[in-house]
């Protein structure tokens, strides 16, 4: 057995409680050790003595899985925890105190690595890769805990990648998400009211999760009861915050009537709103009406998120509070054609129905923060990548299995829409369509660029369809 001692030294701009809060779910190892590929709590509920944690590394294109387990905890000052894999086991402490000038934490790091059999006796190359990994992560860790102020650009790399579309959909993979430098969440909202539709499942739920993890209060919109209670289980289990702050609101949002009620019971529970989550999304094989007689792809991508956000602006107003709108990368292959929102049941094609509605949203999002922005609400379309989820397993069987292995997982696809709400620095982008953290261009094929006029006119074609108030007119 070989025995590889190291220790590190940072210092955080935060205070030593934001730094322990962090720190003490260590499977947000995630977001700042670039050798994690994944990391997860697998002991639920607020993490303290005895939480376990499966922690999966990547060593070169090799995945090795590590499970940790908190041992011992100081809080405020210490967290003690041990590795165990195959031919590794680790011993690794972190100690938190307030920096001189009382402005930052310093973060003192101890790992001892014992390793046995074929890494023992690769020492040689083990010793200095972990030096160099122990090195990489406090980096990373500084990092993740640093608000950083300055507004996101898109470089000049993705920016020629959008604009030639297959490389820019390699990126619609994990490898998007991995060549983000930055993946933390760690911006506290205890005092902030969040909700989200669609947080049953898929994107939806992991969203709902890390904002109840940031210390939000949480409202899960769904249309079941039963997946409902079980999604709130899940966040509660996930965040290990007070369960009180994570409630579920029920209600079919494929309904005008519905989506107006959701808003009003959002309202009257949370008067001050500060991120609604327009998540909820479908993509349908057949044509379908919904009772009040809308094509269902329209009901629910474009109408829903239309009369929900409507409904709660005086709370959003209230809050200065952000709007992410789900859309998706599909929206490229198509323009705003308003006729087109109410195809005919012969003309039907579910993905042209699906790319027209996104892309309406996108013109939809733009039109409510050249309408509200001057109201300090924050308004943003984004779209989330490729990501494995219930929905995109069975709207798109073939897609699905060919490109599973590298699909997003859903913390992937939530990552954006956690970060428009939670970052200081997201409220630059008001207006913006995002993309890993970015804003990007709205429009890359000839005719599919969208004049303010023409969003004007959708959302004035939304407000008679639907023949709801919008904020302070009848
Ligand atoms: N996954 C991707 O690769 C991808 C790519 C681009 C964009 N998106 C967008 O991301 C969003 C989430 O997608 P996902 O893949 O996570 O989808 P998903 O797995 O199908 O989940 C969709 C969620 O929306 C809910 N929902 C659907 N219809 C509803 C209705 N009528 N009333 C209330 N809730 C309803 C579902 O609730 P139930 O549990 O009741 O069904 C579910 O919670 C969608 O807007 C999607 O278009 C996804």
């Amino acid at each position: 057995m070989t025995t590889i001692t190291t220790e590190r030294r940072g210092t955080a701009p935060r205070s030593t409680a934001d730094c322990y809060r962090y720190l003490v779910d260590f499977s947000t190892c995630e977001q700042w050790d670039p050798a994690v590929y994944r990391a997860e709590k697998l002991t639920p509920g607020a993490p303290g003595p005895g939480t376990e944690f499966r922690v999966i590394v990547s060593i070169g294109p090799k995945r090795k899985t590590l499970r940790y387990r908190l041992d011992g905890v100081a809080p405020g000052e210490r967290l003690e925890l041990t590795g165990r894999g195959a031919g590794i086991k680790t011993r690794e402490t972190l100690t938190l105190r307030p920096s001189a000038d009382e402005a930052g934490t310093v973060i003192d790091y101890t790992g001892e690595f014992s390793l046995r059999g074929p890494l023992a006796r690769a020492a040689r190359f083990a010793r200095p890769a972990i030096k160099r990994m122990t090195a990489q992560a406090m980096r990373g860790l500084i990092d993740a805990l640093t608000v950083k102020t300055t507004t996101p650009r898109q470089g000049w790399a993705s920016y020629l990648a959008d604009r030639t579309l297959l490389p820019g959909e390699a990126l619609y993979t994990d490898r998007g998400y991995f060549a983000m430098r930055d993946r933390s969440h760690a911006e506290f909202m205890d005092e902030a009211n969040v909700a989200v539709t669609g947080a049953t499942g898929g994107i939806g739920r992991t969203i709902a999760a890390e904002y109840a993890r940031l210390g939000a209060r949480v409202l899960l919109i769904g249309r079941n009861a039963e997946r409902l209670a079980a999604a709130a289980e899940h966040v509660r289990g996930f965040a290990g915050c007070d369960p009180s702050k994570v409630e579920t609101v029920e209600i079919d949002l494929a309904s005008v009537a519905g989506a107006q009620s959701a808003g009003r019971d959002i309202a009257r529970r949370a008067p001050r709103l500060d991120v609604l989550v327009n998540n909820a999304g479908a993509l349908f094989d057949a044509y379908g009406e919904t009772d009040d007689g809308f094509e269902q792809t329209l009901a629910i991508n474009l109408i829903a998120p239309f009369v929900l956000t409507e409904t709660v602006m005086a709370a959003l107003v209230a809050a200065q509070g952000r709007v992410v709108n789900m859309s998706s990368g599909g929206m490229y292959a198509k323009g705003l054609d308003r006729t087109a929102l109410e195809p005919k049941p012969a003309d039907y094609s579910g993905l042209a129905a699906y790319a027209r509605t996104k892309r309406a949203l996108v013109a939809l999002s733009h039109h409510w923060y050249r309408r509200y922005g001057d109201e300090g609400v924050v308004f943003n379309a984004m779209h989330p990548g490729w990501v494995d989820t219930p929905g995109v397993a069975d709207a798109l069987p073939r897609f699905h299995l060919l490109l599973r292995p590298i699909l997003r997982d859903t913390r992937m696809g939530a990552d954006t829409a956690v970060w428009l709400g939670s970052a200081r620095r997201a409220a630059a982008l008001n207006g913006a369509f995002v993309f890993d953290r970015t804003p990007r261009p709205t429009a890359l094929l000839p005719g599919t660029a969208v004049k303010p006029s023409e969003a004007q006119s959708l959302y004035g074609w939304l407000r008679n369809k639907t023949g709801i108030d919008v904020h302070g007119l009848r």
